[in-house]
């Protein structure tokens, strides 16, 4: 039987909109305790109640009762040849790109490293649940290559970029105005909507470009409009006013973006943590979008994201692991930190809006929820599988659970990688925790 066409008996919850902005929460999700998904050529074909006649109707039917279905959950900010040096001691950002960061990034100039670390990280992904990331090369463009090859392998819907940096970096990682934007050309007529890969425009942060490298940067954005542009900005304070000082004719670290032509839609920063008045109106005004990495702000001790002013605004936001600044390549514990940094704040991550950010809320700031993120029909089958409970304390914190809501909030708040029974993509089962051992 093929394996791109079935039906699987579960429990399913997918998002319509996003919790922020219905009356009620209730209004933003639909949740089958007992559903039927039916899987037609790596697209959902159908998602309703499981009725008694079905096992007949479908007789290659997948039961998963008992397991909760969601759409696979959306990374949209990782560095994949940052995995061997995650959890790096003791340094807040500019000190840990100069001592940790670069060292390791020199590595992927061999491809057949760049190979094995990116079969190590589609792997992970799929492990926690992971089906589409937005992705960090190196400065090399082979680390790119190896990215996206492992990707296609398993026909993901991934996103990446080769970093270009012409300045404040050690020589060995350095390309140049030119050489970036050749080089960055070149992967895109290669990799750019092939399969269900994608490319992403990577200048690393405005401080490791000069003007002249920003500049081709912006002329590559405009001769290639259906990229995305995927950067870095006002993550740490020191960061920020070095940003600001070596570009002083513009108005604040965003603004150098805008300047440049970088922002808009399909443009992405990580963390925008710190952002003023100005900029937060300067993102609503050019639709650009925010990666929330809490794992990642905490850890490098950059600050807390406030999350809620973004709704307000109406900018998007994804989350992301961030790894290796973030410690975790589970989206269920990088939500536990989301929360954290809600609380230090004084505002409430619920768990409609952490499995909301994880999913549709992913796939809408990727510009890419008219085909991931949800199970409705016709998008593109990528699904996580999750058990409730993997631990005895789940288990018994689950069995203590009041309703629908407060199961979500304690997965969210206890699981990780041993929730995660399987992992679809596009319809096919890429990881199957049960069958690790045979
Ligand atoms: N800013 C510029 N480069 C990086 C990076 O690799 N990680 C993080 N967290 N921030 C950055
Ligand atoms: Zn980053």
């Amino acid at each position: 039987p093929s394996a791109q066409n079935c039906a699987i008996r579960a429990s399913f919850l997918h998002f319509i909109a996003n919790p922020a902005d219905v009356a009620t929460p209730a209004d933003s999700y639909q949740y089958f305790a007992d559903g039927l998904l039916v899987i037609e050529n790596g697209l959902i074909a159908e998602l309703r109640d499981y009725r008694a006649d079905d096992a007949a109707k479908y007789p290659q039917l997948q039961d998963r009762s008992g397991q909760l279905i969601m759409p696979g959950f959306i990374d949209t900010h990782i560095h994949y040849a940052q995995t061997e040096m995650i959890a790096a001691y003791g340094e807040q950002l500019l000190e840990w790109l100069d001592t940790y960061t670069f060292p390791t990034e020199q590595q992927f100039a061999d491809k057949h490293y760049a190979d094995k670390i990116a079969q190590f990280v589609i792997n992970e992904l799929l492990k926690n649940g992971t089906t589409s990331a937005l992705v960090f090369g190196t400065v090399h463009p082979q680390s790119v290559d190896a990215i996206f090859e492992q990707a296609a392998a398993k026909n993901m819907r991934l996103i990446a970029g080769k970093v270009m940096m012409d300045r404040h970096a050690p020589d060995y990682l350095l390309d140049t105005p030119e050489s970036g934007y050749a080089e960055s050309k070149a992967l895109i007529e290669k990799w750019h909507n092939r399969g269900r890969l994608q490319y992403a425009i990577t200048p690393r942060f405005a401080p490791t470009s000069s003007a002249e490298q920003l500049t081709l940067t912006g002329k590559l954005r405009a001769e290639y409009p259906d990229t995305y542009v995927q950067t870095h900005v006002s993550e740490n304070k020191n960061e920020i006013e070095w940003a600001k000082s070596l570009f002083p004719e513009c108005r604040g670290y965003f603004d150098i973006y805008q300047h440049y032509g970088l922002t808009g839609p399909k443009s992405i920063f990580s963390h925008a943590i710190h952002l003023t008045e100005d900029e937060w109106q300067a993102f609503s005004a050019t639709d650009s979008v925010i990666a929330f990495c809490p794992s990642s702000n905490m850890f490098l001790g950059s600050g807390l994201f406030p999350l809620k002013r973004a709704s307000r605004d109406k900018v998007r936001v994804g989350l992301g692991t961030d790894v290796g600044a973030g410690t975790s390549f589970s989206p269920l514990q990088t939500l536990c930190d989301a929360y954290k940094v809600l609380q230090l704040q004084g505002q409430k991550l619920s768990a409609l809006d952490g499995f909301y950010l994880a999913t549709l809320g992913g796939a809408s700031a990727l510009s890419l929820s008219d085909k991931i993120g949800t199970l409705a029909v016709g998008s593109e089958a990528d699904l996580v599988v999750l058990n409730w409970a993997a631990t005895e304390v789940q288990q018994l914190r689950m069995s203590n659970a009041k309703n629908l809501e407060d199961k979500l909030f304690a997965l969210m708040m206890l699981g990780d990688d041993r929730n995660i029974a399987a992992t679809y993509v596009a319809g096919h089962c890429v990881y199957d925790a049960a069958n690790l051992s045979k």
